[in-house]
């Protein structure tokens, strides 16, 4: 074999291993911890501002795998969530996850787990029950988002609460590095919200570097 044979025999291998790996691993938005005390400190640090609650019914709307969800469910027990997607490949990983993280801490996580797929126009899930909606990381990502919008209205029990997480853009054009979706300017954001019928409760800040936020909206309509 002459050289630039071995060498695209070396790029065909490094390309495969890689892509390989790719596959293999849980989809990944967020890196899986090494230790329990990085779930702590991402929860201590922001997850926490979700304000979830023992006991709660709870929806996660673009759940992904659900790391985040199964995370904050190692310091809140007794959560039943409903895990929802429109991409199926993601809620797949969703058990390898489950058991990554219970071998972590060395015990079962404490919470019911429902996985729900839906579409671009519908969520699937179930009307009136939910005492709190997430979309973390979601809302830029949906394009037509009008009708999951006015939708989320429905899902809501009478307390419901809807948190949006995002990171909000500081000048416009900024963009978010994993999926290249404009970030969201946050005048437009709130005056977006306002107009399929939510009300702002709350905002925190949960990292300045990456102007991470937590909104809090309540529907008007209820
Ligand atoms: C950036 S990821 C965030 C995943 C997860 N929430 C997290 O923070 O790790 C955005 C997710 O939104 C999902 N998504 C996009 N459009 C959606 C829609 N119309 N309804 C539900 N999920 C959607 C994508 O499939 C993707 O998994």
């Amino acid at each position: 074999m002459n050289i630039k044979s071995k060498v695209l025999l070396l790029n065909i291998c490094v390309a495969l291993i890689f892509s390989c790996k790719s596959v293999n691993k849980p989809y990944n938005y967020k890196r899986f911890p090494d230790n329990y005390s990085e779930i702590q400190r991402d929860y201590e640090s922001y997850y926490y501002l979700n304000a979830c609650h023992r006991g709660e019914t709870i929806a996660s709307i673009g759940a992904g795998n659900g790391i985040k969800e199964i995370q904050i469910s190692c310091f809140i027990e007794g959560i039943t969530w409903y895990l929802q997607e429109i991409d199926s490949s993601r809620l797949y990983q969703f058990e390898e996850v489950l058991t990554y993280h219970e071998n972590l801490i060395g015990s079962s996580i404490n919470a019911d787990f429902n996985l729900v797929l839906g579409t671009e126009n519908s969520t699937g899930l179930p009307h009136g029950i939910f005492d709190r909606v997430l979309m973390l990381n979601v809302f830029h990502e949906i394009e037509s988002r009008e009708g999951i919008m006015r939708e989320i209205h429905q899902l809501l029990n009478e307390d419901g609460v809807l948190i949006i997480m995002e990171r909000i853009g500081k000048t416009v054009g900024e963009v978010h590095g994993d999926c290249n979706y404009p970030k969201l300017m946050e005048p437009n954001f709130l005056q977006e919200m306002n107009d399929y019928g939510y009300t702002l409760k709350r905002k925190k800040l949960g990292e300045e570097i990456s102007n991470l936020m937590f909104y809090t909206f309540e529907s008007i309509a209820s």
